[in-house]
């Protein structure tokens, strides 16, 4: 059994992106830019954008943010939405959310510029990653694609289950995991799928990303399965410093021992995100998806 290491894997990740930005720089252009607008004052939301704003560090590219308190109305917000898609100095940028419940998400989507889209979650660039054109992919199910490209994991003709049909990560994970040069057989499970023990049963690559801690058990599993855990559930935990502790969607005690590859959480799924969040940030400054 192996455990996939995501945290050292985008470490590397990292590295390689910032010993490309310092030949760029070392060629006389300017460094990525990625701006992040946040609004309201979301624990996690402010967890996340400190924690992209590192990475953008760590990688070398130019970074800002834009903070508004929560009653920005929508009209303001798609006003920010503009000027970022007109600011030249700005390669890439991401409205964090969730926003307020009186603010569109899917208008302030859809505003965005594609060109500039590098969380991937605007219709056009979902739209040209299901016909295989080139387009920004949505982080999570990047970042695992990577995973298990660079862990070697055998994805051709083999039979693939994600739980979970979320727009940001179960979807587009079904249809990464069908694509040319991935080639697997895919089965996407939901709230309404019946039995879907035994339908993992038959899986060689599990993907679990419902948000329910512990749903996969080792009786759901193959002997010899890859199983991918996107859950990050904070649950409450008295011996833990910060009160809690991340619980991923597997139950891990018992379903790593009849594993082929495995990721924990943390430390697997997670870190991956936030790199191809940089990933799309470099291609977007190369202009390499929308020439
Ligand atoms: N909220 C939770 N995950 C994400 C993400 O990947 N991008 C944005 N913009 N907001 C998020």
């Amino acid at each position: 059994m192996t455990i996939i290491d995501g945290k050292e894997t985008a470490r590397q990740i990292r590295q390689e992106i910032a010993a490309e930005v310092e030949a760029m720089v070392a060629a006389g252009r300017r460094r990525p830019h990625l701006a992040a607008v946040l609004v309201g004052h979301d624990g996690g939301s402010e967890t996340y954008v400190a924690n992209k704003i590192k990475a953008c560090e760590e990688c070398g590219f130019k970074s800002s943010l834009r903070r508004f308190e929560a009653d920005i109305t929508e009209e303001q917000l798609l006003g920010v939405v503009r000027e970022l898609n007109d600011d030249d100095d700005v390669d890439g940028f991401i409205v964090q959310l969730p926003l307020p419940a009186h603010i569109s998400e899917e208008k302030v989507t859809e505003a965005i510029d594609p060109r500039k889209d590098v969380d991937g979650f605007h219709p056009q660039n979902v739209g040209r990653m299901t016909i295989g054109s080139p387009a920004f992919i949505s982080a999570t199910p990047q970042g695992i694609i990577e995973l298990i490209r660079r862990y070697g994991v055998e994805t051709r003709g083999k039979k693939a289950v994600v739980i979970g049909r979320s727009n940001i990560v179960g979807r587009p994970m079904s249809i990464l995991l069908s694509q040319k040069g991935v080639d697997c057989t895919v089965t996407l499970c939901h709230s309404r799928t019946p039995d879907i023990a035994a339908v993992c049963r038959e899986a060689d690559i599990i993907v679990a990303a419902i948000g329910k801690p512990g749903f996969v058990t080792a009786d759901m599993v193959k002997e010899g399965a890859t199983v991918i855990d996107v859950g990050t559930t904070r649950v409450a935990d008295t011996t833990a410093a910060r009160g809690w502790r991340l619980r991923g969607d597997v139950d891990f005690a018992t379903v790593s021992p009849k594993c082929a590859f495995i990721t924990p959480v943390p430390g697997g799924v997670g870190p991956m995100t936030i790199c191809s969040l940089m990933q799309n940030t470099l291609l977007a400054a190369k202009k390499a998806i929308y020439k």
